[in-house]
């Protein structure tokens, strides 16, 4: 895939997602998707997900809040040849949506991020990381048809064994069938608030470390077509770095994973 997109040292507040390896690179090789499926890639970003599925056939409709990757996202497809398979709408989460798809993908901001700061537009999932997730979570069974999936990436606090996001997809999913990645293993929660907030926000991460212990990183597949059932799956290794497999693998990867962005 040929893509542009901002570098991870960019400021601005728009700037459009860099593409990391145990990330969005991760989520584009695994989109389950047919070809002539009707796709939907909420948040799209560089537009990488949204490409992925052109590239295997699908129709695709893409969405992004920020018109600066919506720009990005276009001329992205079209460097790879796929502009007229994708239709990009500039706004919020399913609102500009209408119709029914057979897959809906979302890697959506996800970073825990307490009133009053202010993070990237990519990157600010809200006080819990699942703002958007859980908008997504709610919202997709009304645009999925019968057999229908969503694919989502997404870091998740939670207590022991139990990511909040797993709740989520339970009460919204009931029926479905779930394969669930954890692409880090589950890691304490408060010294990786600690060391991303600098020993800021103390009564926060206080508060959010009274409800949740665990902070879990995962890849969800829901099939809604498809018995009941929660199958765990492997955690992959990551080819390009000898970081993977942790939090702090996580952390010093990103600094070593530019390999698509603007140079
Ligand atoms: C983590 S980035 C993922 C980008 C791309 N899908 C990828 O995997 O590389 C999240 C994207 O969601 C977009 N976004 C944030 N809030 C949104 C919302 N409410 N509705 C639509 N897009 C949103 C951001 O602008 C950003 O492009």
């Amino acid at each position: 895939m040929n893509m542009r997109t901002d570098s991870l040292t960019d400021q601005r507040f728009g700037r459009v997602f860099p593409i990391f390896e145990d990330e969005s690179a991760y989520f584009a090789k695994n989109i389950q998707v047919d070809r002539r499926a009707d796709v939907l890639d909420i948040g799209t970003g560089s537009g990488i997900l949204a490409i992925a599925a052109a590239q295997e056939g699908a129709e695709v409709v893409a969405v992004d809040r920020n018109p600066r990757a919506i720009s990005f996202a276009m001329r992205n497809a079209a460097r790879n040849r796929v502009r007229s398979k994708i239709r990009f709408l500039l706004g919020d989460g399913l609102e500009p949506v209408a119709g029914m798809f057979d897959l809906i993908t979302c890697n959506p901001p996800f970073n825990i991020t307490p009133p009053g700061q202010k993070g990237a537009l990519f990157s600010d999932g809200g006080p819990d990381g699942l703002r958007l997730a859980r908008r997504i979570l709610r919202q997709a069974p009304r645009h999925l048809r019968p057999a229908g999936k969503l694919q989502m990436i997404v870091m998740s606090p939670g207590t022991g064994e139990r990511p909040a996001v797993m709740d989520m997809v339970r009460r919204h999913f009931p029926h479905a069938m779930v394969e669930c990645t954890s692409l880090f293993p589950p890691t304490p929660l408060r010294p990786i608030l600690q060391a991303t907030l600098k020993g800021r926000y103390p009564a926060f991460v206080r508060d959010l470390c009274s409800r949740y212990t665990t902070y879990f990183y995962l890849f969800i597949t829901i099939h809604s077509g498809r018995r009941r059932e929660v199958r765990w799956l492997p955690t992959p290794s990551f080819r390009r770095s000898r970081y993977a497999g942790s939090w702090e693998g996580r952390v010093r990867r990103r600094r070593v994973i530019l390999g698509y962005a603007r140079r």
